[in-house]
């Protein structure tokens, strides 16, 4: 059986209390034989730089390097809210995004059918949820140069953000949706502002192109990224993998996010370019949410994201959908039980800390193993 190298990076908050919990279910797979994970620990943001005066640090990068896959917790906190810019929390990890060229964020948002009634739409709307954005995490507008504000010296000033793709940033994103989508129900919707902007013309042609040359069997739609907006909101279910932009990937990600409940629920990944040789990419996975210093050390976080960012890492980087699987049918059997963390609480919930709810949901992973 191959050994996976995973860091773990819990950061801040509540991140090493739910990473916790994602420990917990590594030494029970370790111990069965069912995976084979070697794991070593570094620290990252407020922790780092505590310890090193740097939000994560040239040692730990090499071993993020090394890995197979990072598991990122939260970083962040109103304790080093007045440490110098550079070496903030949050800088920790967009170094990791950064020298890790981690180009495809991928945000799932799953409604469980328990949760349906904690969505602001209508439980039908959102029950059984099932959807991918995928979004281009290091090109676009964020980082498009020039990026200035100018005095024009009449009392005015101007400011300038710059959008700007090459074909090969837009080719590879895609490729990452369209791979997802044929592992999923094979469709793929294309969101851009083709109608007002040029970058919007090229992304359509190139996603287009991508299509006809390698992935004919999978459906894709377009669709301008206001109205998929729109869309997401007045019936989500008629998506399966939605591609778009930096910008556009953020905002939308967000409102997908509010489908499903609670931001204790929500996953994410993102992923580098395929190594041609070894076959490899790089891989960091993380729940959604921030460090929460208003609950941090009361065992009250919501463990699901980040084990579910674990799965996800099962999924993309290990090859291990099965197991992957079995992780959301627990999670899933223990909402329809009635447990919920407090971020969840409603009528006639159960309410468990963070380790009671790590617990619950591998009794049943242990379960669903017979
Ligand atoms: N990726 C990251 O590490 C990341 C992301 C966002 C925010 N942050 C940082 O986290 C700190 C707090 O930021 P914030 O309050 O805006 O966002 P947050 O996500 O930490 O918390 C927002 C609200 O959601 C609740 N919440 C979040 N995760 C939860 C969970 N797993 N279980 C139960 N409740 C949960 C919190 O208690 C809080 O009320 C800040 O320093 C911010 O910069 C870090």
């Amino acid at each position: 059986m191959a050994t996976h190298k995973l860091l773990l990076l819990p950061g801040d908050g509540i991140g090493p209390e739910v990473i916790a919990e994602v420990k917990r279910l590594i030494d029970w797979l370790n111990a069965q034989g069912i995976a084979s994970f070697e794991t070593e620990e570094g620290l990252v943001g407020g922790a780092s730089y505590d310890a090193d005066k740097v939000s994560v640090t040239d040692a730990t990068m090499a071993k993020a390097q090394a890995a197979d896959a990072v598991l990122f917790g939260a970083v962040g906190g109103p304790k080093w809210d007045a440490v110098p810019y550079e070496v903030r929390p949050e800088a920790g990890l967009l170094r990791l995004r950064k020298d890790l060229a981690l180009f495809a964020n991928l945000r799932p948002a799953i409604c469980y059918p328990a949760l349906a009634q904690s969505s602001s739409l209508k439980p039908e709307v959102v029950e059984g949820l099932d959807i991918m954005i995928v979004r281009e995490l290091t090109g676009g507008v964020y980082f498009g140069e020039p990026k200035t504000i100018t005095d024009l010296g009449n009392g005015q000033k101007r400011a300038v953000d710059t959008q700007v793709y090459d074909t090969y940033e837009i080719e590879r994103i895609a490729r990452v949706a369209f791979d997802l989508a044929r592992k999923r129900r094979n469709k793929l919707t294309s969101m851009e502002k083709r109608n007002v902007m040029k970058s919007g013309v090229l992304w359509n042609e190139v996603v287009t192109q991508v299509h006809q040359r390698e992935y004919k069997d999978v459906t894709l739609e377009h669709q301008l990224a206001d109205s998929g907006g729109m869309q997401l909101v007045r019936w989500p279910k008629q998506f399966d993998v939605i591609v778009t932009d930096n910008l556009f990937g953020d905002m939308l990600s967000d409102i997908a996010a509010m489908l499903t409940g609670s931001l204790g629920m929500l996953p994410s990944a993102s992923l580098g370019e395929t190594d041609a040789r070894s076959g490899r990419r790089k891989a960091l996975y993380e729940p959604v949410h921030g460090s929460a210093p208003d609950i941090a050390g009361e065992g009250k976080a919501n463990p699901i994201a980040m084990l579910t960012s674990f799965g996800m890492a099962l999924r993309y980087s290990f090859d291990m959908g099965d197991l992957a699987d079995k992780l959301d049918q627990a999670i899933a059997a223990v909402l329809a039980r009635g447990l919920r963390t407090a971020d969840l609480a409603g009528d006639g919930a159960t309410i468990v800390s963070t380790a009671g709810m790590g617990e619950a949901i591998l009794k049943e992973v242990q379960a669903l193993h017979g």
